[in-house]
């Protein structure tokens, strides 16, 4: 079974354009990989389980609902950190593992630098978070490092995706569920996303220095 949903959300659709305008400010940036971030993640979390909590209203007692999994969000550094906080708010109790990887600029494939996952007691739940899903490199990587943790239910938030990433993560890992604002057709002859968005992290962090 394919575990992939790209949305088709207008409003998915209206703040990623905006996201892919290359005259969009570092400040507007942040702003909408927030908002992307926000309603990726209502789709992300439908299936989350949820048990019983007693509550009383001012008015009577009531059966409510609170989750049920421990969660984690895990952002890839560094563009993965402007999705936290969005999602945060949403799960406020998350706990966060950070990930440490960037691509070699000559071939593309992921150096892991940071990574203090524990070796024990997994969450049930992992949200892997990182704006471009490109090669997919960086993301099985990552998912690589949460199932040796013991993490058995893995979801991917991308904000835009490759088709070719969107593959290599399903070959390698056709349990994880993708979540993706979009899957552009190609990636160019350096692995960038086309017509995708630049570079997510420069532009996140305001440090592009070189504009082709
Ligand atoms: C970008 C992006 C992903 C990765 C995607 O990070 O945020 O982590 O590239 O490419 P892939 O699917 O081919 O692995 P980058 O390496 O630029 O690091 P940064 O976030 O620190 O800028
Ligand atoms: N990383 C990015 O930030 N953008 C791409 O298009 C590919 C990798």
């Amino acid at each position: 079974m394919l575990h992939v949903f790209e949305s088709d959300h207008p409003l998915v659709q209206y703040h990623l354009t905006q996201l892919r305008d290359k005259n969009t400010s570092p400040v507007e940036f942040r702003a909408l990989i927030r908002r992307l971030s926000s309603l990726l993640a209502f789709e992300a979390t439908r299936d989350l389980a949820v048990r019983d909590r007693s509550i009383q209203t001012p008015l009577t007692s009531m059966v409510g609902s609170e989750l049920a999994a421990k969660i984690a969000l895990v952002p890839i550094l560094r563009a993965g950190l402007g999705m936290v906080d969005p999602i945060l708010d949403l799960i406020p109790a998350a706990e966060v593992w950070h990930l440490g990887l960037y691509r070699d600029e000559a071939t593309a494939q992921p150096v892991r630098y940071y990574n203090k996952l524990p070796q024990t007691n997994p969450v049930d739940v992992a949200m892997v978070l990182d704006p471009m899903l490109a090669t997919g490199g960086s993301a099985t990587a990552a998912i690589e490092s949460l199932t040796e943790w013991g993490v058995r239910s893995i979801k991917l938030i991308s904000v835009i995706a490759s088709q070719e990433g969107v593959d290599a993560v399903v070959t390698r890992f056709p349990e994880t569920q993708i979540f993706v604002g979009a899957i552009d057709p190609e990636l160019n002859a350096v692995k960038y996303i086309v017509p995708g968005l630049g570079d997510a992290g420069d532009r996140t962090f305001n440090t592009l220095r070189y504009l082709e």
